[in-house]
């Protein structure tokens, strides 16, 4: 949600900001704006709608005098709008200015308290001239710029505190720490000052913002994407603090001023990386990624002494030894993931696990202590849903490990223990690779609790990691055979309404392969656990309904198998048509499937990560076929920061 980019330096700002907001269009959005110094002038330009509304306005308007500043910019900031206050317009698109024109601030997040911030700056004399929130902060930024340099002037002037007066470019950042302690609610903010032309500020508290380090330049952003075509090193900055940069300084400091110092890190992924490679959609690209993806986040787990590894951990073996709860909280398919983790964690660890939707948990008083586990998925580590779950969590003094996709973000930041998935970026709305990275992940937190805690021996967890060395292999023989299913994605497009079922791990990859189509078709869909059906959605069953059942593999648990072909018997003697995905060699489920989608033999747990492909492939073919755009369906953003 909302896409943020801040340049200093010696090049022409408009393009490097430009082409890091079409870096940021996957997080989704509905207008854009940027706002540069250029020759002495604060000049702005927004429009609504996607980036080329804005992009033929800078074009159509190159000989005014506002596009000539434009392009003239060394410093400038540019913003992509997903609408919260105030609908998607070229009024409410962001950069807003102050009163005096002198000042432009772009903003993620929402400002809780902005009403009556609005009354009180009414009641002022301010005038709006927008619906959004972000204008209040433009206009206490000129107020509060205003009386910085008053005060400054004041000291200057007084025979004790003249000798040296502060840097001048400090006062953005100092009238910035006073905003800031007025807003309530999330946000980051990006302000440029015409009179510091070599400056961009920068504030965050709850959501995103990275600094990128360059040479004789430097860079503000809502992820590293924004920049990493021009460096790969980044400073993560904490909650509640203000960045100042300059084309050679970055200058970080919590609200009340006091010098912090931002975590630095270098992105191991580059440009490439984040780019179509060919691919129509970055789905699709995504899609085909996921046995190199699995097999990044497998790489490197096992320690000297055989001991698996997590990428940070500030728990001790003795806190893990001491669990006796574990919480997973996550959105969308992200939870899917963790209802997943539940099977594999509960039977490796004998610990009980609950998987709890992130918007709901710290609503309802969970019983948490020291001695529970929270763990907390999210691909972007920015869903506020998730990172407000985790704060409860820590207010309860529980622990928290993070399995995240996303360097530099606040949820492993904030959490005890962190495993990386090592997905590389995922671009596309709907979650793909995280999903499958973030199930290998779960699979290593399970496996590495049941070590510590001596539930497992080393050759018990080195036969499941021996077998999950083997998946990336089995998701590309699956790669493999989806033209099939391709040819039926584009059948099914006609379809009114797809139904899912499955069992036991075979439910939660239902609920992904139903969210899939919900989210990409704009189709009615749904996951069921087979069970269920009799208990109501079955009436939901009528000729010729597609019905995709998830089978599990007749070998690992054979009266699962059997329960779920009843269930297919169910469905089929109520006229559905049955589209199975069962193990290779599984005869029994044949006579019953309309359409049979094999995948490659698999252990229980572990068959999300083949059986989850063709329903993502299934999806993306029935969306394109429907004429929907995969990357970016309507009303989504890649990454959710707002609650
Ligand atoms: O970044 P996160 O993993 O925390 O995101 C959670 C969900 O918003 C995300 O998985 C969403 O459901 C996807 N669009 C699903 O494809």
């Amino acid at each position: 949600m909302c896409g943020i980019v801040g340049y200093v330096g010696a090049r022409p700002a408009l393009s490097i900001v430009l082409d890091g907001l079409r870096r940021l269009e996957y997080r989704g959005y509905d207008s854009a704006g940027v706002a540069m110094i250029g020759d002495g002038a604060l000049l702005t330009c927004k429009r609504a709608g996607k980036l080329g509304n804005l992009e033929k306005a800078l074009t159509e308007g190159a000989a005014d005098d506002v596009t000539a500043g434009i392009a003239l910019g060394t410093t400038g900031i540019g913003h992509t709008r997903w609408a919260t206050h105030g609908g998607p317009t070229d009024r409410n698109a962001h950069p807003h200015r102050s009163t005096n024109g002198r000042v432009a601030v772009i903003h993620n997040g929402i400002i809780e308290n902005f009403a009556r911030l609005r009354a009180e700056l009414e009641a002022a004399g301010v005038e709006f001239v927008s619906d959004t929130d972000t204008e209040c902060a433009a206009h206490l930024l000129e107020h509060e710029l205003a009386s910085v340099r008053a005060e400054e002037t004041a000291r200057s002037a007084s025979p004790s505190g003249g000798a040296r007066g502060a840097e001048p470019s400090a006062g953005l950042a100092a009238a910035m720490r006073r905003v800031c302690q007025r807003l309530e609610g999330a946000f980051t903010l990006l302000a440029v000052d015409v009179d510091t032309p070599d400056v961009v500020v920068g504030a965050r508290r709850n959501s995103p913002l990275v600094v990128g380090r360059g040479q004789g330049e430097n860079y503000l952003a809502s992820d590293v994407s924004a920049f990493i075509e021009h460096t790969r090193d980044a400073v993560e900055l904490g909650q509640d603090q203000v960045v100042l940069i300059t084309p050679d300084r970055i200058e970080i400091t919590d609200f009340d001023g006091n010098e912090a110092i931002g975590k630095d890190f270098h992105v191991d992924w580059d440009a490439s990386a984040a780019e179509k490679g060919g691919y129509d959609y970055f789905m699709l690209k995504e899609i085909a990624e996921q046995p190199r993806a699995v097999a990044d986040t497998l790489r490197g787990r096992l320690g000297e002494a055989g001991e698996l590894m997590l990428d940070e951990m500030r728990i001790t073996e003795q806190d893990l030894r001491d669990v006796d709860k574990i919480f997973i909280v996550a959105c969308g398919t992200a939870y899917h993931a963790g209802l997943v983790a539940k099977y594999a964690i509960e039977h490796w660890t004998r610990i009980p696990c609950e998987v709890e939707l992130a918007s709901e948990f710290r609503y309802r008083d969970p019983v948490l202590d020291r001695s529970t586990l929270v763990v907390a998925i999210s691909q972007s580590g920015e869903t506020m849903d998730t990172l407000m779950a985790l704060r409860h969590a820590k207010e309860q003094k529980a622990r928290v490990l993070a399995i995240c996709n996303t360097n530099g973000s606040t949820i492993p930041r904030e959490s005890d223990a962190v495993l990386y998935t090592h997905a590389g970026p995922e671009v596309a709305v709907a979650s793909t690779k995280a999903f499958l990275t973030q199930l290998v992940a779960c699979y290593l937190v399970g496996l590495h609790l049941a070590q510590v805690r001596g539930v497992k021996y080393a050759d018990e967890v080195g036969a499941v990691l021996t077998q999950l060395q083997a998946m990336p292999a089995a998701i590309e023989q699956v790669l493999e055979t989806m033209e099939p299913v391709r040819e039926l994605g584009r059948e099914l497009a006609r379809a009114r309404s797809v139904l899912f079922i499955g069992r036991h791990v075979g439910y939660p990859v239902a609920l992904e392969g139903a969210l899939k189509l919900k989210e990409l078709a704009y189709m009615h869909a749904e996951g069921f656990a087979a069970g269920e059906l009799k208990h109501g959605p079955i009436a939901l069953i009528d000729e010729g309904c597609p019905v995709i059942c998830v089978v599990p593999s007749p070998v690992g648990r054979a009266v699962l198998h059997d329960k779920v072909m009843s269930n297919i018997q169910e469905v089929r003697a109520r006229g559905a048509r049955t589209i199975v995905i069962a193990e290779r060699g599984d005869e029994a489920v044949r006579p019953y499937a309309d359409h049979l989608i094999e995948v490659p033999p698999t252990p229980t747990l572990l068959t999300p990560l083949v059986t989850t492909v063709p329903l993502q492939v299934l999806a993306c073919e029935i969306a394109t076929a429907r004429g929907h755009d995969v990357d970016q369906p309507r009303n989504l953003a890649k990454s959710v920061t707002v609650e």
